[in-house]
C-alpha cells in the first residue's frame, strides 16, 4: 500500500514502513530510558554508608564520627557564666527600636507580637513557647534571655549565627519593655502625660 511520502524525518518512506520504523525505535529506546531512570535512583543516598555516630568497630572510638571533647562549645555559643547579668549597654530609645525590629523578624513568628507565645507557628503545630509574662520569666535576669537567644533551649534553636551580640541585647531590652507594658502601674506613666477622666 503505497500512500505516498511522509513529511518530517520519515520523508520518502511509505506510511506503513514509517510506522514500523517508529515502533521499532520506540521498542529499542524504551529499555534504554528505563535503565537510565533506574540508574538515576542509584544515588549516593542509597549506597552503603555510615550515618554520623553509627557504631563502627574499625573506628578508634567505636563510632563513625569522633565523640566531642568534654567542654566543647558549639560555634558562636557563649557559656552562661561569661554573659553579664544585666544589659551591658545604656537602654536608649534607639536600642529599643532596634530590638523591636529584630524581635519582629526573629521572634514574633513563635512568641507573638506581645510575647505571650501565641505566634503563627504554634498555630500551625510548632511547640508553643512559654509566655514572657509568666512569673518565672518576669523575674529571670537579662542574662537568661541573652543566653536562650545565643544557645537555644530544648525545642528552640540557637540564634547565635543570625543575631549578632549587640542585637541580642537590643532584643532583651525590648522583651523587658513588652513585659513591663503588660504589668504597668499608674506610677509608670511619665509625668506630664494626662490620663483622661473617663478612661478613654
Ligand atoms: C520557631 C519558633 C521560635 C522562635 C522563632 C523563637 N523561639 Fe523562643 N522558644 C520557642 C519554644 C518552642 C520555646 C520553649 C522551649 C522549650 O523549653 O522547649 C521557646 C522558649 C523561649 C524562651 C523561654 C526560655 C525559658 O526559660 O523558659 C525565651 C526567653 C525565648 N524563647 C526567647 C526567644 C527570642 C528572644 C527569640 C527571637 C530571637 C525566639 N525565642 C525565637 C520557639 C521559638
Amino acid at each position: 500500500m503505497a500512500v505516498g511520502g511522509q513529511p518530517g524525518p520519515f520523508r520518502g518512506l511509505s506510511y506503513v514502513a514509517g510506522a514500523q520504523l517508529a515502533r521499532a525505535l520506540a521498542a529499542w529506546l524504551a529499555p534504554c530510558f528505563a535503565a537510565l531512570a533506574m540508574g538515576c535512583d542509584q544515588s549516593m543516598y542509597t549506597q552503603p554508608k555510615l550515618t554520623p555516630y553509627a557504631p563502627d568497630p574499625r573506628a578508634p572510638q567505636g563510632t563513625s564520627a569522633r565523640l566531642l571533647v568534654p567542654g566543647v562549645q558549639p560555634h558562636g555559643s557563649v557559656p552562661a557564666e561569661q554573659i553579664p547579668e544585666s544589659i551591658p549597654v545604656p537602654v536608649t530609645m534607639s536600642l529599643l527600636k532596634r530590638g523591636q525590629e529584630r524581635y519582629g523578624i526573629f521572634c514574633v513568628p513563635c512568641h507573638g507580637p506581645v510575647g505571650n507565645g501565641e505566634g503563627i507557628l504554634p498555630a500551625y503545630g510548632f511547640p508553643s513557647p512559654p509566655s514572657y509574662l509568666k512569673q518565672e520569666l518576669l523575674s529571670a535576669p537579662d542574662r537568661h534571655f541573652f543566653q536562650v537567644i545565643t544557645n537555644g533551649k530544648d525545642k528552640m534553636y540557637a540564634y547565635a549565627d543570625r543575631v549578632p551580640r549587640p542585637d541580642r541585647w537590643a532584643i532583651v531590652a525590648y522583651i523587658r519593655a513588652l513585659q513591663r507594658s503588660q504589668h504597668a502601674s499608674l506610677a509608670d506613666v511619665p509625668p506630664g502625660i494626662g490620663i483622661p477622666e473617663n478612661g478613654q
